[in-house]
């Protein structure tokens, strides 16, 4: 091996440590009596995801990559794969249909000591896949996690929001341009990220900040339904965050549904973006030229936004201004996805990952929406122009607000 190639490798060993760390850390969160709840109804129960993590890898790794026989093939089989059902359709598996935590933590002892062995063998795109699924996984069981009971969790408390002043709803101006999707051939992407190309975008304007709590009330006063995220007690709204109710952070961005988003977007005679407006706005400068995060070149850090694990809950939209694209258009990337007006499709030259076929392929159905951007618990890896993620119109756990356009 190469000096390159070895320091390469080194690197990826070292990612995936520190992937492996941010999943424990989150099952630490639980007290034992948790680990079979289901908190979302149309996702698994907790104890599929403790195994999941390490079947998808040894799967990945070990026998697709490698062909390595398996030692446990049920657990291969049982921890393979999620589910997304229509919203509503919940799943019917009882506590008494999964193993105890305890055969499954040998298991994951078992799989890790294995991929530690074999890794430096596998190819270093599938071990990409598993470090990025892994890291996927550390932000939708945020989702999960924050649905469960507040007694079922050990966690520090929320900072409670002082009340801001409102925020100035400003437009801002984004001048006819390219905007350039998707991932170059040769650097990691997942498969919906490919192939790249260039759109061009006539001039829209965009809202400078994310639609805020305080903005959504207004809207929920006018008789519209509250988010997810939203507890009415004696007349006030407070927040559900992670580990506790507060206030409602009134310029904290909401999270709601593309529903909802789209909703709201048509009340006010505006819409969502759409996938290559959000690129324009986010990634465009005024001299043609794009840049890789909104802010420029420099590397993600806790300056520029709210991702990577830094904070459980949304902070205020106006709080990290060191992030703002070129046009001036504020958190782009960070503190809640970003609901686009596109339907999640292929790119021209889509080609499924024949290692991980239906990955993309068998959510290019129609229903389900793209959002853009990223989360307070997104890793810093995947805030990558490129990276999409998508969920359905009407799933209302995930961490995603929107922002208007207008023509
Ligand atoms: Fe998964």
């Amino acid at each position: 091996m190469s000096a390159t190639a070895s320091l390469l490798r080194g690197a990826l060993a070292e990612r995936m440590e520190a992937a492996r760390k941010s999943t424990d850390q989150l099952f630490d969160l639980l007290k034992p009596s948790a680990i079979y709840s289901r908190p979302i109804p149309e996702r698994h129960r907790l104890i599929f995801y403790l195994g999941h993590l390490e079947a998808f890898d040894w799967n990945q790794i070990a026998r697709n990559a490698l062909e390595v026989p398996s030692f446990h093939p049920l657990f291969d089989k049982l921890f393979e794969f999620g589910i997304d059902p229509p919203v509503g359709r919940a799943a019917q598996d009882q506590p008494s249909d999964w193993p105890s935590t305890a055969e499954v933590l040998a298991y994951n002892r078992r799989v890790r000591e294995k991929i530690d062995e074999l890794r430096e063998t596998a190819p270093a795109q599938i071990v990409n896949v598993a470090i990025e699924h892994r890291l996927m996984h550390a932000e939708t069981l945020a989702y999960l996690f924050h649905n469960l009971p507040y007694d079922q969790k050990l966690g520090p408390a929320m900072t409670q929001h002082e009340p801001g002043s409102s925020i100035d709803p400003a437009m801002i101006e984004i001048p006819a341009g390219k905007a350039t999707l998707g991932q170059r051939v040769g650097k990691f992407g997942w498969d919906n990220e490919f192939s790249e190309h260039t759109v061009s975008v006539p001039g829209f304007q965009i809202g400078k900040h994310k639609i805020t709590n305080g903005q959504y009330l207004d809207f929920v006063r006018a008789g519209a339904a509250p988010p997810h995220f939203w507890i009415e007690r004696q007349g006030e709204w407070l927040y559900k965050g992670m580990f506790s109710k507060t206030a409602l952070p009134l310029n904290a961005p909401v999270y709601v549904t593309h529903q909802e988003a789209a909703s709201y977007a048509r009340w006010k005679g505006a819409a969502l973006p759409s996938e290559a407006q959000f690129h324009r706005a986010a990634y465009g400068t005024t001299g043609g030229e794009e840049r890789p995060y909104p802010w420029g070149v420099a590397q993600p850090d806790a300056s520029r936004g709210n991702f990577d694990f830094h904070h459980w809950d949304p902070t205020d939209v106006e709080s990290t201004p060191a992030g703002d694209s070129a046009f001036g258009v504020s958190q782009l990337v960070g503190n809640g996805w970003e609901w686009t007006s596109t339907q999640f499709g292929p790119f021209p030259g889509f080609l499924e990952f024949p290692f991980y076929p239906g990955y993309s392929q068998n959510f290019f159905d129609e229903e389900h929406y793209v959002m853009k951007g990223g989360s307070p618990r997104t890793a810093a890896c995947m805030l990558r122009r490129s990276f999409r993620n998508w969920f359905r119109p009407n799933y209302p756990y995930v961490y995603a607000g929107f922002r208007i356009t207008e023509d």
